[in-house]
């Protein structure tokens, strides 16, 4: 860190993400505990190229970020109006993630950090998430933070800026893999959780009888695979009946799913409140990943927040969905916090944010679900 930097506790970090299926640079300026500034955003998606196969296919996405990685890169500079030259530190995503894309980004960051004598952070691609409700709304520590996206479900106490407690986490399916099975049952496109969404609208939720697993059993573990087992079977009731499914079966075999859904995650996340009042009293229960841009789970997230007496925050979607910034405001967060880079970055496909849990037997398009 060259002299003048760093002043007022504020550091300007290049962020780069590139662990799933979006190549993102980003510009952050700020300091703990935040807001921090987000000078640029650049987010290059990949659905189009993954929505003939109803999923991410892990080579198709490394070879779209090794090729892009770099126009992303100049893009965020040039929207910030920077060189890197007012750059204090590149961090990147070093895991957990697809890992021929997690490597990807961190060969690119490795070069440049070569080229420029910039320090260079390896981020955990869920501290990212679980820390942009500092980034966009200065939260203090400790929170709760529910992260439900496509690759991941647990329930966090954000403690530090690297001190993280696992209260639960799903067993087997992600909620949006589930809601992306759930596209593929009933015919719909991909990414599945919108388009789940839309076909729910005016459906009934209460015609089909879908399970709530886990509910059952004391604790924030969740399940979400034997749902699309469930569906499909009301599914291909409903076939059987009326050789076909009617519009109507659609919008109520939607609906039911994603009620069901809503459920499991409300009463779990009402079961993560309680445990952290028991240790801190009330708070902020936050949420970030795909998944929390649904309107029936964030209702019924904001139900259980307010009955549990919890602030409920959500940053604006942009910033629940994978993306830069929320890696660069990880970054400032660990030059805050003292580190001034790391001398080896290793990619690491699996890399829990709780290293004290018990690891969960789960794995998905992620690799482990904790
Ligand atoms: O956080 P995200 O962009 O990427 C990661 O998986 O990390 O989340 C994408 C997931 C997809 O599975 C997608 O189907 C789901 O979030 N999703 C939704 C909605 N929008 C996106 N699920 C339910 N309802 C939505 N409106
Ligand atoms: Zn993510």
């Amino acid at each position: 860190m060259t002299d003048g930097r760093g002043a007022g506790g504020e550091f300007t970090v290049l962020g780069i993400e590139s662990s799933c299926d979006e190549t993102a640079a980003a510009v952050v300026r700020g300091g703990a505990p935040g807001p921090g500034r987000i000078l640029a955003d650049i987010v290059f998606g990949q659905a189009e190229m993954h929505a003939p196969f109803g999923g991410v296919v892990p080579e198709i996405a490394a070879r779209a970020h090794a090729e892009r990685l770099d126009l992303c890169v100049e893009r965020a500079l040039a929207e910030a109006g920077c060189g890197l030259g007012a750059i204090d530190a590149i961090a990147v995503t070093a895991g957990p993630g697809l890992i021929g894309g997690v490597l990807s980004g961190v060969m690119f960051a490795r070069g440049l950090a070569e080229a420029t004598g910039l320090p260079i952070l390896g981020i955990n691609h869920l501290a990212g998430h679980a820390l942009t409700p500092r980034l966009t709304h200065g939260l203090a520590f400790p929170y709760l933070m529910l992260l439900v996206s496509g690759g991941h479900c647990q329930f966090l106490a954000v403690l530090g800026p690297e001190s993280f407690r696992r209260l639960g986490s799903t067993i087997d399916d992600a909620p949006g893999e589930a809601f992306d099975k759930c596209a593929r049952l009933l015919g719909l496109g991909y990414p599945g959780g919108p388009e789940v969404e839309r076909a729910a609208a005016g459906g009934d939720p209460g015609r089909f009888d879908f399970p709530r697993p886990l509910l059952d059993r004391p604790g924030c573990e969740m399940s979400f695979s034997g749902l699309k087992t469930a569906l499909r079977r009301a599914r291909d009731r409903c076939v059987a009946e009326a050789g076909g499914l009617r519009r109507g079966d659609l919008a109520d075999l939607a609906a039911g799913f994603q009620a069901a859904v809503a459920d499991v995650l409300a009463a779990k996340a009402a079961r993560a409140m309680a445990a952290f009042a028991a240790a801190h009293g009330p708070g902020t229960i936050a949420v970030a990943g795909g998944v929390a841009a649904n309107a029936a789970v964030r209702a019924a997230l904001q139900d259980a927040a307010a009955a549990a007496g919890f602030a409920f925050l959500a940053p604006p979607l942009r910033l629940c969905t994978d993306n830069g910034a929320m890696i660069a405001w990880a970054g400032v967060e660990r030059l805050c916090a003292g580190a001034r880079g790391d001398a080896a970055i290793v990619a690491r496909p699996r890399w829990p944010l709780d290293a004290g849990a018990v690891p969960v037997a789960g794995s998905g398009r992620k690799g482990a679900k904790a």
